[in-house]
């Protein structure tokens, strides 16, 4: 089989990298990709959402299956162009069609979905410009602290925790008001804040069955200690050692059968990933979220971890016969650290070479932020490089994954030093 995969960061290399490993995968494409992906596939020059240029890409190709990794192109329908177009109709895509791809898009419309198929969240009241003084009020009602969160696609940055009752009226102006994240605070979801400790779960579907994958958490924020700025993740480990079998049955049972159910009843077709962002409060898992697509860095210690042919199972997804796949996954704990750029998330410098990849033995580099120039692996981008280690234990492979990073270098690297410190 032809695959091409959409994206280009850990995730995606990661992909490729589980894919490449298959016997029934013949060509492999990634766009538009990195260094890593460079060197178990082709890369292509296209932006994820120009749509146009991947269709003549897939069709030059002669691609069987089109992985999409990052939202946005879900989010504006990619499988449905796909679908509606008759040179497209057959290939099989993975991610939902737009419809679906609204539990990401729209925080309101997943609240929405959740109220009505009884899936346990925190409770909500959304907003928009119209009604601002009720959102005073509804905030007033609340105890501290106070979740706003953009309706919109958001890049991760459209959720505000304040402590402070007027900090959070205030906030809550400059997003409807004055468009503090553009068009995507138009509305704002106000909720119950969760306390707990966050994990992630995440399902195959192929719209009719699925599968639980393993668990994985990740560390969003820049500092040690869980402090600073929130990132799109500073490091993962799977399995989450704190889910018991029984905290599992009650995420499968609560949460994750009511969404499948509720995607069918309300006649939403959904092939793909459904990442379910999960709080443990109590001993009650709650949804704080839903993405549609895998996280990053979660997919660098989850896929490591399946030992399951995944163009078996993005096949098996593609023609709904998921229920005939027997998921088999390695017992041995993955995790992974992110090397980042000196001063991401704000500003930082790219271009800078890395230095040591050839001495890695004991971990898997997945490139993110990283591209090729001539000859040399440069950074290009925040999030530069997730490396992944096995071990017997999390302790022992978060260990491995820090000796290898004694061995690489580039100007102003930094890393989380604590990935792994809370469990
Ligand atoms: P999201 O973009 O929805 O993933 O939210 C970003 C982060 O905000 C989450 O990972 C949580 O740490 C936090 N968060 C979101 N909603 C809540 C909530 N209701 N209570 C507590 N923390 C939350
Ligand atoms: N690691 C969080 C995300 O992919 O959204």
């Amino acid at each position: 089989m032809n695959i091409l995969v959409l994206g280009s960061g850990g995730r995606e290399h990661t992909f490729a990298w589980k894919l490449a490993q298959s016997p029934l995968c013949k060509a492999l494409f990634v766009a538009p990709g990195n260094s890593g992906t460079a060197a178990i596939a082709v890369n292509l020059p296209i932006a994820v959402t120009d749509f146009k240029t991947i269709k003549k890409a897939v069709l030059d190709n002669d691609i069987n299956i089109v992985v999409v990794g990052p939202e946005d192109p879900l989010v504006l329908g990619i499988h449905d162009f796909f679908l509606n177009d008759d040179a497209l109709k057959s290939i099989k895509v993975i991610g939902p069609q737009k419809a679906a791809a609204e539990l990401e898009g729209s925080k309101e419309f997943a609240k929405e979905f959740m109220i009505s198929h009884n899936i346990p969240t925190a409770t909500y009241q959304s907003f928009t410009a119209s009604n601002l003084e009720d959102g005073y009020q509804f905030l007033e009602t609340l105890k501290p602290p106070y979740v706003l969160k953009a309706d919109g696609l958001a890049a991760g940055k459209g959720v505000l925790i304040l402590d402070d009752l007027d900090d959070a009226k205030r906030e809550l102006k400059e997003m409807l008001v004055d468009s503090k994240f553009g068009n995507a605070s138009t509305k704002v979801v106000i909720e119950e804040f969760l306390d707990g400790i966050e994990l992630s779960c995440f399902v195959l579907t192929d719209g009719i069955n699925y599968k639980i994958l393993p668990t994985a958490k990740d560390y969003k924020r820049i500092g040690e200690g869980d402090t600073g700025l929130n990132t799109g993740g500073m490091g993962a480990v799977s399995p989450v050692p704190f889910t018991t079998q029984e905290f599992l049955n009650k995420i499968e049972n609560r949460i994750v059968k009511p969404t499948i159910e509720g995607l069918k009843k309300d006649n939403l077709p959904y092939v793909g990933f459904i990442f379910i962002g999960l709080i443990k409060v109590g001993d009650e898992p709650k949804v704080i979220e839903y993405n549609v697509r895998m996280g990053d860095p979660e997919t660098e210690v989850v896929l490591p971890r399946l030992k399951t042919d995944l163009v078996e199972i993005f096949a098996a997804m593609g023609n709904q016969t998921l229920a005939d796949i027997d998921l088999q996954i390695d017992e041995r704990a993955a995790t992974t650290v992110m090397l980042v750029s000196g001063g991401y998330p704000e500003a930082y410098e790219k271009g800078k070479e890395i230095i040591g990849l050839e001495t890695i033995t004991d971990s898997i580099p997945f490139h993110a932020g990283a591209k090729l120039k001539e000859d040399k692996v440069v950074t290009s981008g925040g999030r530069v490089m997730a490396i992944t280690s096995f071990g017997e234990t999390y302790n022992e492979a978060i260990k491995k994954s820090y000796q290898t990073i004694e061995k690489l270098c580039f100007d102003k690297m930094y890393y989380r030093k604590d990935i792994g410190f809370d469990l």
